[in-house]
This record gives C-alpha cells, structure tokens and sequence, in this order.
C-alpha cells in the first residue's frame, strides 16, 4: 500500500471569534477531512496584529509546509509574510491581505467590486438622492479600504447622494454602537446606512431601534451568513434592507493549498463572487442557504462516522496482531 505525502497546514486567522469566521474554518475542516494525511495547525490571533505576527513565527518554527494567512491589519502583517513567502514558503492569503504581492495564492471576495455593487445599490435603492452614513471595518485592513473606496466611486455618479459620514467601527458590533450612538444627533437625519459587515449591520440596527426611531433608518450590509441568526434571515425579517454576499471560501483555500503542495496547476487569484440579497430574493436565498446548511451537517455526520469507524478497525488490527502472537 502506497502511503500518501504528509503535510502540515498552518493557519494564522486574524480573529476567529464571529460567524462569517466559523463557518470559513468548518468549510476548511469539511475539506480537510478529504485529506486525512494532513496535519492541520489553527492559531487565533484575536484581533491583535502584533500577536499574529508572532503566532505565524511561531508555525513556522515548527516546520509548516504551507501557511494560510488572514492578516488583521495590512502593513504589520507584511514582513513577515514576504519574508516566509521568499525563503520558500508557500503562502495562500485569505479575506484580507498583506500589502504586498508576494504570495502564492489568494481566495476570497474582491472588496473594491463589493463596496462598489453596494454604492450601485444604494443609489438606486434611494433614486439617485438621501443622506447615507457609511461603517467602516478597521481602517487598517484591506477589505475596509477596498470597501470604502468602490463605495465611494459608485456613489460619485449620483450627485443627489451625500455621504454626511464615515465612522469606523473596527469590524465590531459593540464598537459601532457606541459610536452611531455617541455620534447620534449628527447622524439621526440619514436615510440610509451602509455598514460594511454583518454585525455592524446589526448593531446600526439596534440603535435606531433604542432610539425609537420610526421608521428605522435604511440599512445595507455586507457578508450573507446563511442560518437563524445570519444576515440573510435579518434581510428576511426586514431587520436591515439589503446585504452583500461575501463569501468565506474555507473550502477553496484548502483546495488552493492542496493543489500547492501536490505540485497540481493552480490559480493565483482565486476571486469569490459578490450579489446582493434583497427583498426581491432573500426567501428564495434562504431556502437554498438551509438545505446547503443541512446537506454540510449531513457531510460533517458522514465524516465523523468515517472516523469513528476507522478507530474501530484500527483497534482490531492491533487485537489481531496482539492474538497472532499467542
Ligand atoms: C469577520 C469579518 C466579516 C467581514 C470580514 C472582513 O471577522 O469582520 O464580517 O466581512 O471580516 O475581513
């Protein structure tokens, strides 16, 4: 029997602690379990650039054979990037980026395209005229600034639209409620919100609601959880008005990172598609997003059944060998 190459994976997430971050890992976890030859290393960096510096250093001291990086902030992630990626490394870059092209593949949404088809959206969805506030991800990330500068380039091309503020809300819930409510009084005269992920979607929400405001203040999010709590369901319930669908494509990096270490062609830019989910489809979105949920439970069952099943064979083997001997 011929035994397949081992590897490990190391996988540096910038914050593992949302939903749009456990289902990347359980989309990773699915499709490593293809790969039982596969030691995969998973590290947290909780929101702390300078503790995911150290934790990438850290996997790689252990000899990785390929590192998955989702970088907190842009530029202090960089060196040490670049620096594994020169000597050698191979290094699949997922959501958001270092500021450098020095990597060997990227999987995940393009920011710009999102900011931009949320701009279109919006225009339209305000005929061409309102007040919008725009929340923003940490500042220092790529996908804050991508989002805000397609934003800012679709809604150039209506005159009549203002954008009256830009308020960063680090990617947080919390933090972007104490700001809209902080900010409140300056604020309270916007027809429409644009917050860039689901959270803050959420919690843009929850002030106007505390705020009593009726009706609530438009709002448009980004990332598409499927789920009784994701962003889809709040589209569906009319909590906000619209999201953007920003995949979280576990699965496509560790396709990406096999192909790598299997020597198989690959793609660079691994680009996952945006649409905005709306009234007009969220029921039927939702519809197909529950039976994909329960299909990968299905999977996740299949799979640990495997497992378990191995265990118990392996276990014989060792009582066969054990019984041979007498
Ligand atoms: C999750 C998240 C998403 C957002 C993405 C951007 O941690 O904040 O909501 O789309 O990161 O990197």
């Amino acid at each position: 029997e011929q035994e397949e190459p081992k590897f490990t994976i190391g996988f540096s997430q910038c914050t593992g602690d949302d939903a749009w971050r456990r289902d990347m890992l359980r989309g990773m976890q699915r499709e490593l379990a293809f790969h039982p030859e596969v030691t995969f290393l998973y590290r947290d960096a909780k929101g702390n650039s300078s503790k995911q510096v150290d934790q990438i250093k850290e996997l790689i001291s252990t000899g990785i054979d390929l590192l998955i990086v989702s970088p907190n902030e842009a530029e202090p992630i960089t060196p040490v990037v670049e620096q594994a990626y020169q000597q050698g490394l191979p290094v699949v870059v997922v959501d958001r980026k270092t500021a450098s092209s020095f990597y060997t593949a990227y999987v995940g949404g393009n920011n710009y395209e999102v900011g931009k088809t949320a701009g279109q959206y919006i225009g339209a969805l305000l005929k061409g005229k309102g007040k919008v506030v725009e929340v923003t991800g940490l500042p220092t990330s790529s996908p804050a600034r991508d989002r805000h500068n397609g934003f800012l380039e679709a809604i150039h091309k209506y005159p009549g639209i203002h954008l009256i503020q830009t308020i960063s809300g680090d990617w947080e819930k919390k933090i972007a409620k104490q700001k809209l409510t902080a900010l409140f009084d300056s604020i309270k005269g916007a027809d429409l919100v644009f917050a860039q992920n689901e959270v803050m979607a959420l919690g843009t929400y929850e002030v106007w609601k505390e705020k009593d405001l009726t009706p609530r203040v438009k709002i448009v999010g980004v990332d598409g959880l499927a789920g009784p709590f994701g962003d889809i369901q709040m589209v569906n319930d009319q909590l906000i008005d619209a999201t953007l669908l920003y995949p979280t494509g576990g699965e496509e990096a560790i396709r990406v990172a096999m192909q790598i270490l299997q020597n198989k062609p690959f793609t660079k830019e691994n680009i996952l598609n945006t649409a905005v989910i709306d009234s007009s489809n969220a029921r039927m979105i939702k519809m197909q997003t529950d039976k994909i949920l329960s299909q990968q439970e299905d999977i996740e069952r299949q799979q640990q059944r495997n497992d378990d099943q191995l265990k118990v064979y392996k276990n014989q083997q060792i009582i066969l060998y054990v019984l041979s001997g007498l």
